[in-house]
C-alpha cells in the first residue's frame, strides 16, 4: 500500500518510538490521527509534523471502553499502527493485580479491540493495513519480564492469526518487533546498559520498518542487530535451551539491572 494521501491512526504517538513513526508516516504524506494520554504533547507533535491535516484524540487505553471510543473517533482510517505500550517490567510478585490488568489491556487488549473496530471499514474500501508494534520479547522470554512477555507473545499470535484471515481479503497485517532501542523510548528512558552481547537499534530504524511493513506488506520485521535477532529466534525454535540460558546468573543479573531501572510509574 502506498502511504501518500492515506490516513493512519497511531497510538503511543507521544512515546520515543511513536514520535519517530509519526515523523516517518507524515513525511511520506499520510494524515495522522495521533493518540496518547497527554493532549498538549500530542498537539505540539501534530504541529511539528509535515502536513497540516493531522488530528489528536486523547485516550487512556487502560480504561474500559477507551479503545472503542478511540476507534470510533478515528473511523475510516486506512492504517492502524498500534504502538502504545507499557514496559510491564519486574518480577511478577511485585505487580498488583491492577497493574497486570493495565499491561494486558494497553499492550494486548487495546490493539485487538482497535483492529476489530477498524478493519471492517477497510474491507469495505478494499484496502487497509494494521501494524502491531511488538518486541523481540514476543519471541523469547527473559527473567523479570513475564508480564511483558505475555502481552507481546499474545500480540504476536493475534497479529499472525489475524493476517491469515485478512490477507486473502486484501488487508495487510504486520508485526514490527524491535529489540533494545537507544536514544528514546522505554528502554532508553531507564538509562540501563543492554545485557552482555546484546546491541541496540534506533527509533528511526523502527519507524523505517513500520513504513516498509506497510508499503511492502511484510509479515514481520525484527528491528535489532543480527545477534539479537538470532537469539530471539532461538527462543522460538528451542524454548528449552533459550529459557535455560536466560535463567543463568548472567541473564538474571542483566535482567535485574534493566527491569529494575524501569519507572514504577509506567505500570
Ligand atoms: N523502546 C524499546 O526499547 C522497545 C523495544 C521493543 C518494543 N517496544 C515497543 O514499542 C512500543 C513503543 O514503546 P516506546 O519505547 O516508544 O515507549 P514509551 O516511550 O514509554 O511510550 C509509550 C507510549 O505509549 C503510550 N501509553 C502508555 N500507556 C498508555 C495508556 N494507558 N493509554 C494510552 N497510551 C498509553 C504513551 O502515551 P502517554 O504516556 O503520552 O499517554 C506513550 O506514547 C511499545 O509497544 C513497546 O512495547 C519498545
Amino acid at each position: 500500500m502506498e502511504i501518500a494521501a492515506r490516513t493512519a491512526l497511531l497510538t503511543g504517538a507521544t512515546g520515543g518510538l511513536g514520535r519517530a513513526i509519526a515523523q516517518r508516516l507524515a513525511g511520506a504524506g499520510a494524515s495522522l490521527v495521533l493518540s496518547g494520554r497527554r493532549e498538549e504533547d500530542l498537539k505540539a507533535l501534530a504541529e511539528s509534523l509535515p502536513g497540516d491535516d493531522h488530528r489528536v484524540v486523547v485516550a487512556d487505553l487502560a480504561e474500559d471502553g477507551e479503545a472503542e471510543r478511540l476507534a470510533a473517533a478515528a473511523a475510516g482510517v486506512d492504517i492502524l499502527v498500534a504502538n502504545a505500550g507499557l514496559p510491564g517490567a519486574g518480577w511478577l510478585a511485585e505487580f498488583t493485580a491492577e497493574e497486570v490488568k493495565r499491561a494486558l489491556r494497553v499492550n494486548l487488549e487495546a490493539p485487538m479491540l482497535l483492529a476489530r473496530a477498524l478493519f471492517p471499514e477497510m474491507l469495505e474500501h478494499g484496502s487497509g493495513h494494521l501494524v502491531f508494534v511488538s518486541s523481540l520479547s514476543g519471541k523469547s522470554a527473559s527473567p523479570r519480564t513475564s508480564v511483558y512477555n505475555a502481552t507481546k507473545f499474545g500480540l504476536r499470535g493475534f497479529a499472525l492469526g489475524l493476517r491469515t484471515d485478512l490477507a486473502p481479503r486484501g488487508i495487510g497485517v504486520s508485526l514490527v518487533s524491535p529489540g533494545f532501542v537507544r536514544d528514546a523510548g522505554m528502554f532508553a528512558d531507564t538509562g540501563a546498559k543492554t545485557p552482555p552481547g546484546m546491541g541496540t537499534t534506533t527509533p528511526v530504524a523502527v519507524a523505517d520498518a513500520v513504513h516498509k511493513a506497510i508499503v511492502e506488506d511484510k509479515v514481520e520485521i525484527a528491528v535489532a542487530p543480527l545477534l539479537d535477532r538470532v537469539a530471539a529466534h532461538a527462543g522460538l525454535v528451542s524454548p528449552a535451551i533459550s529459557v535455560r540460558a536466560q535463567s543463568g546468573s548472567v541473564g538474571q543479573r542483566a535482567a535485574a539491572e534493566v527491569t529494575g531501572a524501569h519507572s514504577k510509574d509506567k505500570r
